[in-house]
């Protein structure tokens, strides 16, 4: 998809701040660090748009991006980082509660997890919330970049076993350096409008 403008619009922290633009939206969750903003900025060919950050915990509220003036992106805050402030970790649960139970125009949530390490128990639980809220989802195992070919196949593979309750052909891998998993993920997204 051609994108010809990407636009911050606002950053919420519960219902009322969120845009009422009533536009299809898709949104990005994962544990803190694992490339949620970079994984936007790569998909949109933007540097900057999305803060990142070395340090985990960077992104703290739910931001919201207008993209060609038709639909939006949503970077969510991370979850599961033990150096990531006790007050931020109490606030995440009921601002992610509030967004995920509420929002009628979620089409699609691409959780991100890191392709070198095995899931862990919060991606489990975060993938369970999203299937007992019957979020459509893909899993998108990121920093591809970081592994070998064959050590990337075979933690693929462990992941694809780790979810069975996806469809293989929506987890696949993802770097936000080389591009790798970006077309996919377009067309899984193209596909998630379409189902709204
Ligand atoms: P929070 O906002 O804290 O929840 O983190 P986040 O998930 O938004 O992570 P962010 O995009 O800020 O990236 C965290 C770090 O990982 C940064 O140093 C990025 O440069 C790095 N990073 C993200 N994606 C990739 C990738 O695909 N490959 C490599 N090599 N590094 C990556
Ligand atoms: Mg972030």
């Amino acid at each position: 998809m051609k994108i010809t403008e990407a636009k911050y619009i606002v950053s919420a922290v519960a219902e009322d701040n969120y845009p009422r633009l009533g536009l299809p939206e898709v949104a990005f969750a994962g544990r803190s660090n694992v490339g949620k903003s970079s994984l936007i900025n790569q998909i949109l060919g933007e540097k900057n748009l999305v803060k990142t950050s070395a340090q985990p915990g960077k992104t703290q509220t739910i931001n919201f991006f207008l993209i060609n003036k038709i639909f939006v992106f949503v970077d969510l805050p991370g979850y599961g980082y033990a150096k990531v402030p006790e007050s931020m970790r109490k606030k995440w649960q009921p601002m992610m509660d509030e967004y995920l139970s509420s929002r009628k125009e979620l089409a699609l949530v691409v959780q991100l997890v890191d392709l070198r390490h095995d899931p862990t128990e919060l991606d489990y639980l975060m993938h369970q919330w999203l299937d007992s809220y019957q979020i459509p989802s893909v899993i998108v195992a990121t920093k591809s970049d970081k592994l070998k070919f064959q050590a990337k196949m075979t933690n693929l593979k462990k992941i694809k076993n780790s979810f069975p309750s996806l469809a293989g052909e929506n987890i696949f891998s993802f770097s936000a350096k080389t591009g790798d998993g970006k077309q996919l993920l377009w067309k899984k997204i193209h596909e998630a409008f379409h189902l709204l």
